[in-house]
């Protein structure tokens, strides 16, 4: 089963996790289910960006992003060529590290 390492960060993952996943997996169902309450706003569909993540190792053994996902990435915060949805990363057989970035784009949340 691939491993995720979730680099810490201060409010959704302080000491930072690593859990594995069944392959096929969505990050997004996986980050939840270990407790890192990654934001979500358009349950899961592509539609709001707020599960932005960024890929720091592993990115290449991810499938490529769609162009569902690609369109609304384009509406994150601090948009960098790392970056992923959480609910379209579907675990393969490699292991991956993700940041979570430090804002998210539901205004609701910053800061
Ligand atoms: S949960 Fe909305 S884009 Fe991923």
């Amino acid at each position: 089963m691939p491993l995720v390492t979730v680099l810490p960060h201060p409010e959704l993952c302080p000491q930072g996790q690593a859990f594995d996943v069944k392959r096929g997996g969505s990050l997004c169902e996986a980050l939840i289910a270990n407790g890192v309450a990654i934001e979500h706003a358009c349950d899961m569909v592509a539609a709001c960006a707020t599960c932005h993540v960024l890929v720091r190792q592993g990115g290449e053994t991810l499938a490529e992003p769609d162009d569902d996902e690609n369109d609304e990435l384009d509406n994150a915060w601090g948009l960098e060529p790392a970056s992923r949805l959480a609910c379209c990363v579907k675990l393969k057989d490699g292991d991956i590290t993700i940041e979570l970035p430090k804002h998210s784009r539901n205004h609701a949340r910053e800061r």
